[in-house]
């Protein structure tokens, strides 16, 4: 055992209320509104108190510096602990004396539920403000306490006044720009919802169809994080001017392939199909089976028609066929062409959350990996008409590798949002999950190229124009995640020609945290990053106190990318495709340890910057944004384009003589 598990009192410390009540309802403001442009409270007009909210409080977990420890213990490859990951899928699926579980996933839920005395002072709060106890529930891993209370109450309780707020779209939500909870008990509250975060809907509404969930990652309209099409080059709608070129590796500075890839990255075809790989996808984004066949006929002659990622539904994720455009396929067939193509014949796992209607969130994402988790967003069960009637908590096993394409601001949910989900993520890689997010494609600035006017975005509000202060992106800047930026080839060079950051249509999303401290295993990068190169902004364009957490932390091609989308074959760009190149790489070298007996690897960040050289460092190019230039790529790790782009051929030995 790496730890002593905590005594498990909870169950019985739920039935009983042995703690004093605080009497004095001494009010201090918990969390407030950072400020969205695009969100905005409606005038005149007040939700109706008897509207039922399903208010979640979430409660302070235990332990989170020791999870900070095990994880670092795990991934540290100067530990001998390396791999030995606590339930790791591989574990259970090629069981090995070298890598056997040191803690269950229900010892991992009890290392860091709550207190027994947290949960009792909570609900102690909850009774003596006039809620009965039995419509009170702890959620399983007992980290949130339940209530559905009328708005009336929920504003009683927590000091707050609920607005109807509208987005630029025409969506509409619930939501306060601050509450407080008594000052007596703060410590033991994380975050309450739906209260200032965009990112949670009403329950027992009649009005509820107009009321939808606020940030859906796969919705086109608010995600800056999709890719953006270029010319189409083969196929209907074609175009005429542009002469047809082969796809070779001659002309990999025009076009990326499957083919250009290995030779940038200097890796093979896989072989031995050993490990699990998946990349996940909000719906209505969704694949074309036929896209993915016209794909593997050009570009990927290998693959039969007909190969198809294994489809893992949550919440209702379908693979809808309904709506078909760029902004419905073009993130779905870009990450499943390239995911399949480059780990051939490693199936590929499609992680497809949110049903039709309400679309999902990241945490409902995390739910259906991690039923202890148990968030909040409350989009599921879906009441609409044709909506999701469950909800997929703990249903599915992570795969060794996760790469997601979409990704929201820091500015635009809380910190403790923010800081709750990231240690979700620190979770899956105790776990054994390698968790890539690509990292924008507004270099410095955010989604829709929006920047803020304070020098702390998180604590200020968003600017109507695209200048101001730089807006880092989420869950990217989270310690616990592999960032990915994006490259490209130099105009005109070759395929062996080193890279500069993507200056194509996109620029690499990259930066410096305004929520997240600087992770231990990244200092020594980004010291000498300020030491050798530091840049000549202020704390009016971001935190330059040199202590908060930089991203990306790699990088991979982003641009001219190869894809057949609805039909035809055009050219896409951002970082929504360096994320799966990289995760393809990382599967490749899962392959290889799993088949040699080892564990996948897990949390990397540790490893590659301990290990730069083993990555090709980027040392051109810029990441523009706020009316500024943005940041540079240097020599060494950059907020730009992190450490670089994969040596394969280089990383594959430093991850085989791990243990
Ligand atoms: C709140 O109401 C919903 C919908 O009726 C129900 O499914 C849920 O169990 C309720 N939650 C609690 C904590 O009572
Ligand atoms: C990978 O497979 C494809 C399709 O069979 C082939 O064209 C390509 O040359 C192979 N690449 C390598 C590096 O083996
Ligand atoms: C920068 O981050 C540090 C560490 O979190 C914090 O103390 C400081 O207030 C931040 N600076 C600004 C200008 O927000
Ligand atoms: C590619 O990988 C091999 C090891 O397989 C290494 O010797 C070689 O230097 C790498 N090529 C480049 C261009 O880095």
């Amino acid at each position: 055992m790496l730890l002593p598990i905590l005594a498990t009192a909870a169950v019985a410390a739920f039935a009983t209320v042995a703690t004093a009540l605080p009497t004095s309802a001494n009010h201090v403001v918990h969390e407030k509104r950072s400020g969205s442009s695009s969100w905005s409270p409606m005038q005149g007009v007040k939700p109706d108190g008897r509207i039922t909210l399903p208010v979640r409080i979430g409660l302070t977990e235990s332990n989170l510096h020791r999870g900070d420890d095990i994880l670092m213990e795990v991934s540290d490859p100067a530990s001998d602990k390396y791999g030995k990951h606590l339930a790791a899928e591989e574990v259970m699926r090629y069981p090995s004396p070298a890598h056997t579980a040191d803690l269950t996933l229900e010892q991992i839920v009890e290392l860091f539920a709550p207190q027994p005395k947290t949960i009792d002072v909570v609900r102690n709060w909850l009774v003596s403000s006039g809620i009965e106890s039995s419509r009170i529930s702890l959620s399983r891993g007992r980290n949130w306490l339940n209530v559905n209370a009328s708005i009336a109450e929920a504003e009683a309780l927590l000091k707050t006044e609920y607005k109807i707020y509208e987005h630029s779209t025409g969506q509409k939500h619930i939501a306060c720009e601050e509450y407080s909870v008594p000052q007596e008990i703060q410590e033991h509250i994380d975050l309450i919802m739906p209260t200032i975060h965009f990112d949670t809907k009403i329950v027992g509404d009649p009005e509820r169809r107009k009321l939808k969930r606020t940030f859906n990652p796969g919705d086109s309209n608010n995600n800056g994080f999709l890719p953006k099409k270029g010319p189409t080059i083969l196929g209907p709608g074609a175009d005429p001017d542009l002469a047809p070129l082969p796809f070779a590796l001659t002309t990999c500075n025009s076009q990326i392939t499957p083919d250009c890839l290995r030779a940038l990255y200097n890796f093979t075809n896989g072989t031995l199909a050993k490990s699990s790989y998946a990349v996940v996808e909000y719906t209505p984004q969704a694949y074309l089976q036929s896209d993915l066949n016209l794909f593997y006929s050009n570009l990927a002659r290998q693959i039969p028609a007909g190969t198809a990622p294994t489809f893992d539904s949550i919440d209702g994720g379908v693979d809808q066929t309904t709506t078909q455009s760029f902004d419905d396929n073009g993130e779905s067939d870009l990450d499943l062409q390239y995911a399949i193509a480059l780990v051939y014949p490693q199936t590929v796992t499609l992680y497809q959350t949110g049903d039709t209607v309400e679309g999902a969130s990241f945490n409902n994402f995390l739910d259906a990996l991690d039923s202890s988790y148990y968030t909040s967003d409350a989009t599921y069960p879906d009441p609409n008409s044709g909506g999701y009637k469950k909800q997929d908590c703990g249903r599915y096993t992570a795969t060794s590798v996760i790469s997601t394409s979409y990704g929201s601001n820091e500015a635009d949910l809380s910190a403790a949002y923010e800081v709750r989900q990231c240690n979700e993520y620190m979770k899956l890689g105790m776990a054994g999950t390698t968790i890539l997010y690509s990292s924008g494609d507004n270099g410095v600035a955010g989604n829709g190229a929006e920047c803020c006017t304070k020098a702390k975005c998180a604590g200020g509000t968003y600017n109507s124009g695209k200048t101001g202060t730089f807006n880092p992106s989420f869950p990217g800047t989270c310690p616990y995640v592999t960032s990915v930026g994006a490259t490209q080839i130099v105009s005109g060079a070759s395929v062996t020609a080193p890279e500069e950051a993507c200056e194509t249509v996109i620029y690499s999303g990259g930066g410096f945290s305004n929520v997240f401290a600087m992770p231990s295993y990244q200092s020594s990068a980004v010291k000498s990053y300020f030491t050798n190169h530091k840049p000549s902004y202020t704390a009016t364009q971001y935190n330059n106190s040199e202590t908060v957490r930089g991203y990306p932390d790699v990088s991979a091609n982003g641009a001219n990318y190869a894809v057949a989308v609805d039909g035809s074959i055009s050219l896409v760009y951002g970082t929504s495709a360096s994320s799966p190149t990289f995760g393809s790489v990382i599967t490749l070298i899962n392959e290889q340890r799993v088949n040699a007996g080892k564990s996948a690897v897990g949390f990397i960040n540790p490893t590659l910057y301990a290990n730069p050289s083993i990555l090709n460092d980027i040392t051109s190019g810029g990441n523009q944004g706020c009316g500024t230039a943005g940041f540079t790529a240097v020599s060494g790790w950059d907020p730009v384009t992190g450490l670089g782009t994969p040596n394969y051929g280089k990383m594959l030995p430093v991850f085989m003589a791990l243990p």
